[in-house]
């Protein structure tokens, strides 16, 4: 084990600013990527949480703070709270920039563009499952996905002092130049090997093999397959391995495909920091890896969720097919935070990977960091020790 611990630690590039790291407490575990932020271990987080990113952070890892949803003031505000928790270490910012948007904020303008079945269909489901009317807009509702409010995302992003920008979906020209002359680092996710050359010549500093086992808008080919070939695609660009990462068993595994460390979304969704519901939580807990479903019926594009009366209904023979983006997100956002907000429990869902099977119980982001790198101490080790690499 040892052996493979300096020879992995042989491979960093103490090239980047060497910052404060927050935790003496877990083993460095170095890669190359590490040496662009000073990290201690190549653990990034994705959260919609600002406490779970910034514990993150703290621990020695890259905590992002999922903004998409956000209004341009709220992302001001809530990124000066991100560093204020997080102090000195690193810290990102995710946004989701899809081209092909409408040019104003108009939600109304969508709506009536609507189809009369699509919204038959979803007052349907009011009545079946006695969802009372919404108190307010939903997440999905209480802006338009459009350029303009894009436009005003990107420019709270470009006031703020985060490290990295994580662009989901999409990466404008002038943005991605912009945040690299202010000094921030750009990641791209990518579900193909195609998206990481195009990432690449965009400008993109590193990249994210995303696979479809992962959460939320997830592609088709699975992590397994994916992982090595946006590493030979990337060539001498840094890539992580995102997708059903849960364990160290599975951060151990993303480094022998060739990736330099891992990026992570449904690990954090039951640590104590993460505000969910209780009935989420639970659902979160007894799932195994066969309750999640890809739908579009969450924002137009595809999604993976956990299985529910939701998913189901969307995927009945006699449903419609799910709007494209940003349509979907009209037709259904009102109704999604009803369900949230008045506890219709079986339509309750969320966002969550195939790695789900390892959501087991509700810790702290420091206890599911230490625990994720000593086990991808303990799964180098293994191996080391399994092929006589340790001898
Ligand atoms: C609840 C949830 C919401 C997500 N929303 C976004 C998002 O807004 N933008 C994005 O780029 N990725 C989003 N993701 C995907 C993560 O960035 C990450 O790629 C994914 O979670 C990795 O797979 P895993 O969930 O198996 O760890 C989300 C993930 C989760 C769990």
């Amino acid at each position: 084990m040892e052996t493979i611990r300096s020879a992995v630690e042989a491979t960093t590039g103490h090239d980047g600013p060497t910052r404060p790291t927050a935790s003496p407490h877990t083993t460095p575990l170095h890669t190359p990527v590490c040496g662009l932020f000073g990290l201690r271990q190549p653990i990034f987080a994705f959260s919609h949480s600002i406490p779970v990113a910034a514990a993150v952070s703290r621990c020695g890892g890259l905590g992002t703070y999922g903004a998409t949803r956000r209004t341009p003031q709220e992302i001001r505000d809530e990124l000066v709270l991100l560093r204020r928790l997080a102090g000195d270490t690193p810290i990102g910012v995710n946004l989701v920039l899809p081209p092909g948007m409408p040019e104003d904020d108009d939600p109304d303008a969508i709506e009536r563009e609507l189809p009369e079945r699509h919204k038959a269909f979803v007052r349907g489901l009011y009545e079946k499952y006695d969802v009372p009317p919404p108190k307010r807009r939903g997440m999905r509702t209480r802006f338009l996905r459009s350029n303009e409010i894009a436009r005003a995302q990107m420019e709270a992003v470009l006031a703020s002092d985060v490290d990295l920008v994580a662009c989901g979906i999409g990466m404008p020209a002038d943005f991605v130049e912009r945040c690299k002359r202010a000094g921030k680092r750009i990641v791209a996710l990518c579900g193909s090997p195609k998206h990481a050359r195009r990432a690449i010549d965009s400008g993109a500093d590193f990249l994210v093999a995303q696979g479809h086992d992962s959460a939320a808008h997830t592609g088709p080919i699975g992590t397994f397959s994916l992982v090595p070939q946006v590493v030979e695609a990337a060539g001498s660009v840094p890539v992580l391995a995102a997708g059903g990462v849960m364990t160290g068993r599975h951060v151990a595994a993303g480094l022998a495909l060739g990736a330099q460390g891992a990026w992570t979304g449904s690990l954090w969704l039951a640590t104590e920091e993460y505000a969910i519901h209780p009935l989420l939580l639970k659902k979160l807990i007894a799932a195994g890896s066969d309750d999640t479903v890809i739908t579009r019926s969450e924002s137009g594009k595809t999604f993976r969720q956990l299985r529910s009366a939701w998913s189901d209904e969307w995927s009945a023979p006699d449903a419609p097919r799910p709007l494209a983006m940003p349509y979907q997100d009209v037709l259904v956002g009102d109704l999604l935070g009803a369900i949230d907000d008045h506890e219709i429990e079986p339509l309750m869902h969320y966002a969550v990977g195939q790695g789900v099977a390892w959501i087991r119980e509700r810790q702290s982001v420091a206890e599911v960091y230490a625990r994720l790198v000593d086990e991808t101490h303990a799964a180098l080790g293994a191996v080391a020790a399994m092929t006589g690499a340790a001898r």
